[in-house]
């Protein structure tokens, strides 16, 4: 059981402030009946909210965003090593849950966690054109033959890459690189491949979401509905002949 402002500011309906203040002015209903206190306990799993009648949870599916810290696995679950799920507190735990798109275990940054199998795949296929927003950090500056090489899809190694997109300030040892696959180890092979080794690596956007910068390394929170349709959003800038 959980506090009733806790689960509505988990669900984005606001801060607890906001949301208490929201059970107090009467526009919250648990199982139908107004709720009078913001530090009334309910099960989000069995109770049914509402906010102006709507329900909190349309979706039969969770989806969660993380800021995933370095050291710690993209899997359920590992017998050796913690895992992201297991970074999770109960209150956002289900049934199911998996990264849909791993990191590499040094890789940092956005991260979403789904039981939807349907939604990982179709996020994660080339075919949906959503691309993935890294920042990297690269052992000496990257040069515009670079930029051109990510841009025709280069080769790197065995790996035949799609074309992706660099660019960078001022400084060109922090780079921005988006690519639309996610092949093992995709960002930092594509740099070796033009003679560059990354030694830091973050992921800042999926399609139109991006990490929530109050998310601080570890933490995770639900999606809204909203958010996640911007994964699915196009993108202001696609290369037509990709
Ligand atoms: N590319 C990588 O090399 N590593 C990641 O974790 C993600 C993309």
């Amino acid at each position: 059981m959980e506090r009733l402002d806790k689960i509505l500011a988990l669900h984005n309906v606001g801060s607890r402030k906001e949301a208490g203040a929201l059970v107090r002015a009467g526009a919250v209903t648990v199982n139908g009946r107004a709720a009078a206190r913001p530090e009334q306990k309910v099960d989000p799993e069995q109770d049914e909210i509402a906010v102006h009648g709507r329900p909190l949870t349309l979706r039969r599916h969770v989806y969660l965003m993380m800021n995933k810290p370095a050291g710690v696995l993209s899997a359920a679950r590992d017998k050796n090593a913690p895992t992201v799920v297991d970074l999770l507190p109960p209150q956002l735990r289900r049934r199911g849950l998996f990264p849909a798109g791993r990191l590499d275990k040094d890789t940092e940054g956005l991260l979403l966690l789904t039981d939807d199998g349907g939604l990982a795949h179709r996020m994660l296929s080339p075919k949906s054109h959503v691309y993935k927003l890294y920042e990297a950090r690269l052992d000496r500056p990257a040069q515009p033959g670079d930029q051109a090489a990510f841009a025709a899809g280069l080769q790197a190694g065995e790996l035949s890459c799609l074309p992706a997109r660099l660019s960078w300030g001022e400084d060109p040892c922090l780079v921005q690189v988006e690519v639309r696959e996610g092949k093992f180890h995709q960002v930092k092979r594509m740099f070796h491949a033009v003679g560059k080794e990354v030694v830091a690596l973050r992921r800042l956007r999926i399609g139109g979401l991006s990490l929530d910068p109050a998310l601080s390394p570890g933490q995770a929170r639900f999606l809204t509905g909203e958010e996640v349709e911007k994964i699915f959003l196009p993108q202001a800038v696609e290369n037509p002949t990709a």
